[in-house]
């Protein structure tokens, strides 16, 4: 069959999706929007169960393996330099144990294994998660200079004291070194929300056992402690936070991750952050695709941040909401110079600083005005609140066009839970949509599901069909909305029990006072409506794409061709040389 223009290439696109229809690449299933049901997924739980899982306070902490033993383990820093030196810090029940270290990525393969004898119980601080856990280094092994910058998976296990085995994972990253880097993509993990939501030892920036009575979230956290269960590796049938059922109107809203999670010892936060839900899918895909990638954690950003230097297109994905002052200074000067920006991620929510050599992440967020000390200095703009408050007063749509505080949830709890699943197109000339086909007012991600479950906006207005920013968000000269979806800061309708509501109306209280200066009902429902939005803008010699929603990658992942052929696009803008 021959058809030309746009036809021949939806058609193929449509052919494949039905080819591909059943399991991707990595054996996930696809789903489209032909599989949405009105049943709920059954995790086996009862009534009690279900609503520990969405409410309770549960985590990882030493001795929770009770009988049988246990590991967990750390490495000494975040990323390393092709050649350098990791010190593993392990904990461990048994008196041996062995680690595999394997690169995560299309073609994964182990590089290192070794036996460690030895070993030995240590303790750990009850506060393990704000000062580290302290573990004496374990074993020392160093990085291949061939070992190409990626995300290194280490797998430990040793035997528990009933003979079965015991087994726990930990990641970190070989960064590129420095020079030029033609044609390479450097990928930059969102470890600022890795590390903010990481639950092990009981506390992170939501919730915690720091404060009088033990039961506040943390303002500072460690890096120094394992990557909750969950963070590293998940099976490929853990659910992602949107909802691929259809909830009935009026009901009570569930959340399918957290249940999911409960029933299977899993992180409760293991689908909000971390290289298995997120980052990882953009890695192996554009692996996959042909593309050659690098990967940085922030703290590169922060630390080093001439290493976006030797790129012609840098990439953030995910779920990517705790940034520093320093990160974006760096992501803003290397547009400046020319350099291009490709954001799919959503949640630029909170700034953050670094303590301790780069091992402490503080971020006060809702406390901060109360509590920083920054805030009440001479110069606040550090504190660690908001972007968009006054103090700071640097909006997060100054660097990547977008802010979290128009944005926020969709597709999840009652926050647009029957919403769009893609985002609806509004320039479809656009060239980030060529060869796709679509139309003003199509879809772009639905089958995907790539909108959602945080997503970031602007206030805006609509002329002629056409959304415009209207001028208040701090939105850079020349910025063009492509597509935008609506979403909501607050869990509504109001009938259904507050008792049932996890997200509630908290965010949409803080977004208040933060933008309208108090928390009153009238203020609430100024800003309690939000839009996941894609944007694009030059900026000196360089430019940025938007495309603002933690779940882009999850168009990806499902192979949803739309999602692909737009990320294409602009990564092949990107990499022409500058
Ligand atoms: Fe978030």
């Amino acid at each position: 069959m021959h058809l030309r223009g746009y036809e021949a290439i939806y058609f193929n696109i449509r052919q494949n999706m039905f080819a591909r229809a059943g399991r991707c690449n990595d054996g996930s299933k696809v789903v489209t929007l032909r599989d949405i049901t009105t049943e709920f997924p059954d995790f086996g739980l009862t009534e009690a169960q279900r609503r520990e899982a969405v409410f309770g306070h549960r985590f990882e902490r030493p001795g929770i393996g009770g009988d049988r033993g246990e590991i967990w383990g750390y490495t000494d820093s975040l990323s390393y330099p092709p050649g350098a030196m990791v010190r593993l810090c392990v904990n461990t029940t048994a008196e041996r144990y062995r680690f595999a270290v394997l690169r995560d990525c299309a073609s994964a393969r182990t590089v290192l294994e070794q036996e460690v004898c030895g070993t030995r119980w240590q303790d750990t601080p009850d506060q393990c998660s704000v000062l580290g856990c302290g573990w004496e280094p374990s074993v020392e092994f160093r990085i291949g200079k061939g070992w190409p910058s990626g995300a290194y998976r280490i797998t430990l296990t040793a035997e528990g004291r009933d003979g079965g085995e015991l087994r726990a994972h930990h990641l970190f990253i070989v960064r590129p070194t420095a020079g030029p880097k033609p044609g390479r993509i450097l990928q930059v993990a969102a470890t600022g929300s890795w590390t903010a939501y990481n639950t092990w030892g009981g506390s992170n920036h939501y919730q915690g056992i720091t404060g009088p009575k033990c039961n506040q979230y943390a303002t500072s956290v460690s890096l120094e402690r394992p990557w909750c269960r969950g963070f590293v590796v998940l099976p490929d049938n853990a659910p992602r936070v949107p909802l691929e059922f259809a909830l009935p109107p009026g009901a009570s809203p569930r959340y399918p991750h957290l249940e999911w999670a409960f029933a299977n010892g899993y992180s409760n936060k293991y689908a909000s952050a971390g290289w298995a839900s997120y980052d990882r899918h953009f890695f192996h895909w554009a692996e996959r695709s042909g593309y050659a990638v690098d990967l940085a954690s922030q703290h590169e950003l922060h630390c080093d941040p001439d290493i976006l230097d030797g790129y012609a297109c840098v990439v953030f994905v995910g779920h990517d909401e705790y940034w520093t002052w320093e990160m974006r200074d760096a992501v803003d000067r290397y547009v400046e110079r020319g350099g291009r920006a490709a954001r799919f991620a959503g949640n630029f929510m909170w700034q953050t600083r670094l303590e301790r050599d780069g091992k402490t992440q503080v971020c006060y967020k809702y406390r901060a005005r109360a509590e920083d000390p920054v805030y009440a200095s001479a110069d606040p703009s550090r504190t660690t609140g908001s972007w968009e408050a006054s103090e700071i007063g640097r909006p997060g749509a100054m660097t990547f066009g977008l802010n979290a505080t128009n944005g926020l949830y969709a597709g999840w709890g009652l926050c647009a839970p029957r919403g769009v699943r893609g985002f609806p197109v509004y320039r479809p000339e656009h060239w980030a949509f060529a060869d796709t086909g679509l139309c003003y007012g199509d879809l772009l991600g639905a089958d995907g599901h790539a909108f959602g479950y945080e997503v970031d906006g602007l206030d805006y207005v609509v002329r002629g069909g056409l959304p415009e920013p209207s001028g208040t968000s701090g939105a850079p000269p020349g910025l063009q909305i492509l597509a935008l979806g609506l979403s909501s800061l607050k869990e509504e309708p109001l009938n259904v029990p507050l008792d049932d509501r996890f997200l509630s109306d908290d965010d949409a209280k803080f977004v208040a006072e933060i933008r309208i200066g108090d928390a009153s009902d009238a203020a609430v429902n100024q800003v309690k409506r939000g839009a996941g939005m894609i944007v694009n803008f030059g900026r000196g010699r360089g430019e940025v794409f938007h495309a603002g929603s933690c779940e882009w990658v999850a168009g990806l992942l499902r192979r949803d061709p739309l999602v692909e052929r737009v990320t294409q696009n602009v990564l092949t803008r990107y990499l022409k040389r500058r």
